[in-house]
């Protein structure tokens, strides 16, 4: 059973580079982790299946990365990158905002998200749907997006405090 892998994680990209399509999306983030002015929230929209989770773990995994290329690419080989590739890192977190979308949860995690990393340089939060959040979580939670050190991966529906990406439906011949 350890052989078999799943062919949506199997197949998917490990590095911004070999994301098919996005430039406009994969250059922006390598620009901003060489020249380290990441912003600490990002915004991804677009339709299913064009790489929003995609980009999130390789940006996970990038910023954590023990020996980025001058690139701004995960090395793929430290112990960080390899935790992660193996599903293993204690700084990668995702919550599903359409079934956890209440204050409590959003204070479960804003109470998380004040404690620094144990390990590695940053934790990263992805959050699933988040335009599924009531609107008294997502008050409650707008205080955390301000500050430094939460990365989000939200949905259509917020905008205003992180850096917004959309995401183009790519066409066969980019494959
Ligand atoms: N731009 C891309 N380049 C290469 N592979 C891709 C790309 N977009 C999606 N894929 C592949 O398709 C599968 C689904 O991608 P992903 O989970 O990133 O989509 P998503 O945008 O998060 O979709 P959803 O809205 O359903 O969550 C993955 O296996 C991934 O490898
Ligand atoms: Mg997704
Ligand atoms: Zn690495």
């Amino acid at each position: 059973m350890d052989k078999f892998i799943v062919s949506a994680r199997k197949y998917r990209p490990q590095t911004f580079d070999t994301v098919v399509g996005q430039s406009h999306i994969t250059t922006t983030l390598k620009n901003a982790i060489r020249h380290q002015q990441l912003a600490h929230a990002f915004l991804f929209c677009g339709p299913r299946g064009v790489g929003k989770t995609t980009c999130a773990r390789i940006l996970a995994k990038t910023i954590n990365c023990e020996n980025q290329t001058k690139e701004g690419e995960a090395c793929d080989k430290c112990q960080s990158c390899t935790s992660f590739n193996d599903s293993a890192s204690m700084n990668y977190f995702e919550l599903d905002a359409a079934s956890n979308n209440s204050v409590d949860n959003i204070r479960d995690l804003v109470d998380q998200v004040r404690f620094v990393p144990q390990t590695g340089k940053y934790k990263v939060y992805v959050i699933y749907e988040v335009h599924m959040l009531s609107s008294s979580a997502f008050n409650a939670f707008l205080k955390t997006l301000e500050e430094p050190s939460t990365l989000c991966h939200l949905y259509p529906g917020y905008y205003g405090k992180t850096q917004n990406s959309s995401y183009y439906p790519q066409s066969l011949p980019d494959f």
